[in-house]
């Protein structure tokens, strides 16, 4: 089940009116549902059903306590990265056991905090790292888990800032030097190689890419048999799109094809890290009309969610559709705005030119907001963070309440 859905306006989630959340909890808030969340994680089940897999839930697309509990409960581990996200994962119920840690700058303190408790494996993506971790594992008197995310330079065709596989990505090690690497680290007396990793980007469409990447990590699966380096695990990252606007997305099952008949009968365990795909498209972000402003040139409706509640239309010219909730408000013209923010900054945008009859009061609701939304918001202009709810058929939960004001200023302190 997904929260995109073809009506014109949308009432309602699950069995809860968007009204009544409004009403219960203010706006701006981010709105989940948990069978949205639970049928994405079950395709990706289905997917790898009979296979020694593992599901890693990239923790980075929305890690609030419920939401890692949910996936934890359906027997999920994390991909983290950083000391914080492992934190949080632990905190909601998630076995350390079946964590895997990336990230190109993972400090000391991160990966000793890790070793102690105990995860999978860390995805080291430099040579330095492999020396770090060789460290802190030698001074706790232990050997750490480790795989190379590899670079296996393909061509994800994605937006730029999220396609990461490139020769030219600061993520990873280039494939040309992850032999050398693999050969260094079997060297290193307080590491044991465990797998090898890629993950080549973000929301794509076309499944080849990910394909000709597990083919790429075969190459170098051989070449490394061949001096005697094997591995128990290929990690073969996240990366599936969605549909936010009319992207055709394919099912997990038929996302994950080509990459696993590339894999068959190649590895004992097979690990991937969904984000977006598990998340995006079970939540989206309410929001109430303040203003509405007609220009010369614009129609502005200001509402009270912004570019620090969802930073992609900003960040990346993302596009979110928008639906005006229920069949509200007085306005029965449709008029083209721009959807904007109350927050000092032209970039302040949520979606251009669309049509919508609009009436101050009006709620909207921003979908396909669950991945990436409240993970990257942030308090710019002095603004308390969203609340976000959790909806479980007629019930709604509160999973994180809206911060306050006062929480805000008690963080800093004057000059004596
Ligand atoms: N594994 C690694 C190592 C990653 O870097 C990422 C995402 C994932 C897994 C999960 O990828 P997903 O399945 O969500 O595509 N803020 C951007 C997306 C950044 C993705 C960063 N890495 C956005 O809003 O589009």
């Amino acid at each position: 089940m997904s929260l995109m859905t073809d009506r014109n306006d949308l009432a309602c989630i699950e069995g809860v009116s968007l009204q009544a959340i409004a009403a219960a909890f203010g706006t701006p808030c981010y709105v989940y549902s948990r069978a949205a969340l639970t049928a994405a994680f079950e395709a990706y089940r289905t997917a790898l059903a009979g296979r020694n897999a593992r599901i890693c839930y990239a923790a980075k697309a929305n890690s609030n306590l419920a939401i890692l509990n949910l996936f934890a409960r359906l027997g999920a581990g994390f991909d983290i990265v950083s000391g914080g996200e492992l934190a949080r994962a632990i905190a909601a119920g998630g076995d350390p056991a079946k964590v895997v840690f990336s990230g190109v700058g993972k400090s000391r303190t991160e990966l000793r905090q890790a070793l102690e408790a105990g995860i999978f494996c860390f995805n080291v993506e430099s040579a330095s790292e492999l020396d770090h971790l060789n460290a802190v594992a030698g001074e706790l008197g232990r050997r750490a888990p480790i795989a190379l995310r590899v670079n296996p330079n393909v061509d994800p065709k994605t937006h730029p800032y999220i396609s990461t596989g490139l020769k030219s990505a600061k993520f990873g090690v280039a494939f040309d030097v992850a032999r050398e690497l693999y050969h260094r680290a079997q060297a290193l007396p307080h590491l044991e190689i465990r797998g090898i990793d890629c993950h080549i980007g973000s929301q794509l469409l076309d499944p080849q890419p990910a394909a000709e990447a597990a083919g790429k990590i075969l190459e170098l699966i051989d070449s490394l048999a061949a001096d005697g380096i094997r591995f128990s695990h290929i990690d073969i990252g996240g990366g599936m799109g969605i549909r936010y606007r009319d992207e055709e997305p394919l099912p997990a099952a038929d996302y994950l094809a080509p990459a696993l008949a590339v894999l068959a009968g190649r590895t004992e365990m097979l690990l991937v890290e969904p984000g977006r795909s598990l998340v995006g498209n079970a939540g989206l972000l309410l929001t109430r009309v303040e203003v509405l402003k007609h220009g010369e040139e614009k129609n502005f409706a200001v509402v009270d969610a912004a570019m620090n509640d969802l930073a992609r239309p900003a960040l990346y010219d993302a596009y979110h559709e928008i639906r005006k909730v229920g069949a509200g408000g007085t306005a029965s013209e449709k008029a083209i705005y721009e959807i904007v923010g109350p927050i000092c900054e032209s970039g302040d945008f949520l979606g251009h030119d669309r049509a919508l009859a609009l009436a101050e009061g009006d709620l909207l609701a921003i979908l396909s907001a669950g991945a990436y939304g409240m993970a990257m918001s942030s308090n710019y202009n002095t603004r308390p963070r969203a609340a976000e709810v959790m909806v479980d058929g007629t019930d709604m939960h509160l999973i994180r309440r809206r911060e306050t004001v006062a929480e805000l200023l008690a963080l800093e302190s004057m000059l004596p």
